[in-house]
């Protein structure tokens, strides 16, 4: 089993209107509700692979009740510890020219709350054998809230899977994750270097390994990604580039990636699936959603190389 796990999720609303007029009545056109969350990204692309697996974090209030339904409605099956605080919606307002997002600041977690949490994690991760932690962290929350986690899950014999940004992957990467999955903004952001091509991808990725990620997989948005271990460092892209929705692609390349390594595939394998994946993940048109087509069609036209001398 899978377990990931989203510690700050959202219920995401889209709201689509003509056209949006600030200080006026807009009408709504059409109205979607999701789960949102990075883990619960994961979560539901990993089930609609048919893969087994479990979402935990924390959910409060009525709109933690409402994430609750819509899983189920998704068929994720879940274990959510409970907060006082209510979860944070998302609002995103679409018009013709563009979109406008309202994000709530989110619960604010306390001590108690995260010690209970710790205890279910403790439990649940003892029967996985990959744990993928993915997204910010609430409120409340050390900034080495998944250095915590990621050490319980190696002690209970899980290997892990940690997609973060900020003080969160920097702590995160000292209790050495199995893989470490930066997008090209947040790589540059962690090692101070700009990421201009797939070569100077995996020179920064080689100092994410010296902080302590064991495989580093940095998505470069349409130029694919690359993967950069101990023993080689691989560029796998996609074809061309494809029109479509790309938030939510590297949520599809992260449950690719944790199913690879849970079924002990090896580096190039995954590389090709996580490409294929996340592809299909920008042709559909909601976060945690694939279109399993594009994945079967591209997959054959995926390139992956050896990149040389890193
Ligand atoms: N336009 C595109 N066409 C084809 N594949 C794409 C395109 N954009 C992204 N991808 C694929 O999706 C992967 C992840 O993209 P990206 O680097 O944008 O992730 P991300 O910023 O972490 O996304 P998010 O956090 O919103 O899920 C890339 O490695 C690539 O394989
Ligand atoms: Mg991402």
């Amino acid at each position: 089993m899978i377990l990931t796990v989203t510690l700050n999720p959202a219920l995401d609303l889209t709201y689509t209107v003509p056209e949006l007029k600030r200080h006026a009545v807009c009408r709504v056109s059409d109205v979607r509700v999701q789960p949102g969350g990075k883990g619960l990204n994961v979560a539901r692309v990993l089930r609609s692979m048919g893969t087994p697996v479990l979402a935990t974090g924390l959910l409060g209030g009525s709109t933690g009740e409402q994430v609750r339904c819509l899983l189920e409605d998704k068929a994720v099956l879940h274990r959510f510890a409970p907060i006082e605080g209510d979860t944070r919606r998302t609002v995103v307002v679409a018009d013709k020219p563009g979109v406008t997002s309202l994000w709530e600041p989110g619960p604010m977690v306390t001590d108690k709350e995260w010690a209970a949490f710790l205890a279910l994690f403790n439990g649940l991760s003892a029967s996985a054998a990959t744990v993928v932690l993915a997204g910010s962290l609430p409120q409340g929350l050390p900034p080495d809230a998944y250095a915590t986690l990621i050490d319980m899950a190696h002690a209970n014999g899980a290997l892990t899977v940690l997609d973060a940004d900020g003080l969160a992957l920097r702590h995160g990467l000292k209790a050495g994750p199995a893989v470490v999955k930066p997008n090209a903004a947040e790589l540059a952001a962690a090692t101070g270097l700009s990421i201009e091509t797939p070569s100077g991808a995996a020179q920064a990725a080689q100092l994410l390994r010296a902080d302590g990620a064991r495989t580093v997989v940095s998505s470069l948005g349409s130029s694919g990604l690359i993967v950069s271990t101990t023993e080689q460092t691989l560029h796998a892209r996609p074809p061309r580039s494809l029109n479509g929705n790309p938030t939510g692609a590297g949520d599809a390349a992260v449950a690719a990636i944790a199913n690879g390594i849970t079924r002990g595939a090896g580096w190039s394998d995954i590389a090709t699936d996580a490409v294929a994946f996340s592809a299909a993940a920008v042709v559909a048109s909601t976060a945690g959603e694939v279109c399993f087509d594009t994945a079967r069609d591209i997959r054959p036209h995926i390139t992956v190389n050896q990149l040389p001398g890193v």
